[in-house]
């Protein structure tokens, strides 16, 4: 079975993070669900959340066979989790929506530049006025690495394949408002990391969080990212 040690260290403060923004009860979509840790772990621990993963094709098997092993039982009352979806963000489907929110940790390095447009795009699809999309990683901001870790992390990766790389955050915001939804949060998170919060139009929380910092965490599942398909782990604590 698909773990990563990454998700370990982290499930629990993106738990708490989660809790201040999903509604009771929240019927939620992820992307690019690797090992589905996060999955098991947040439908474990908060009720009334349905949660539906997802996964490229090729990497679809791992996950569900964590959601089949724990995703049966002991999860919080009246929470639930779904069985894992096929997804790749650059052909979709898409599955139908409306969700309250969309939520991805550690994909928009691991996936190519050129299909980061085609997640926040695809996600805003999704989302009903109010709807929040929620993204976990480390980000840049203004073309600037905000700890040195960060940068190492993208050199690392985009020496693995130009591709990969950490994202900046004004570039995610950019193509949010594209796709008519208004950052919300930039909420600091362990190791660097943050949580980019945008909600679709019709929000009124007027939660307007901007700290935060980035830093490199790529939580990859072993088996589950470009890299570690040819051959090279992407994990780094
Ligand atoms: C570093 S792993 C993160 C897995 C998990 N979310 C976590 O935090 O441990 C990156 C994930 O992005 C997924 N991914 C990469 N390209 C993708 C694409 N085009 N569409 C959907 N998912 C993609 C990979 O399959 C992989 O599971």
């Amino acid at each position: 079975m698909l773990f990563s040690e990454a998700c370990e260290r982290n499930k629990q403060p993106i738990a708490q993070a989660l809790e201040g923004w999903l509604p009771r009860p929240a019927r939620v979509f992820e992307v690019g669900s690797g090992s589905g840790q996060h999955a098991v772990h947040f439908t474990r621990q908060r009720d009334r959340l349905h949660w539906h993963p997802s996964e490229r094709p090729g990497q679809l098997a791992g996950l569900q066979e964590r959601i089949d092993r724990e995703g049966r039982g002991a999860l919080a009352p009246g929470s639930a989790l779904a069985d894992a979806v096929a997804l790749d963000v650059t052909t979709g489907p898409w599955p139908p929506g409306p969700f309250d929110a969309v939520f991805t940790a550690n994909t928009a390095h691991i996936m190519p530049a050129s299909a980061v447009p085609d997640l926040v795009a695809g996600a805003a699809a999704l989302l009903g006025p109010g709807g929040l999309l929620l993204l976990y990683g480390p980000f840049s901001d203004g073309g600037r690495h905000t700890a040195p870790s960060n940068a190492a992390f993208d050199a690392h990766l985009r020496s693995i394949d130009p591709t990969m790389g950490v994202r900046d955050a004004d570039w995610i915001i950019a193509l949010a408002r594209r796709h008519g939804m208004q950052p919300r949060a930039d909420q600091a998170m362990p190791a660097n990391n943050r949580l980019l919060v945008f909600a679709a139009n019709g929000d009124t929380s007027g939660n307007s969080d901007t700290s935060g910092s980035g830093d490199a965490n790529c939580s990859a599942a072993v088996s589950g990212g470009r890299a570690s398909s040819r051959g090279r782990s992407t994990n780094r604590r």
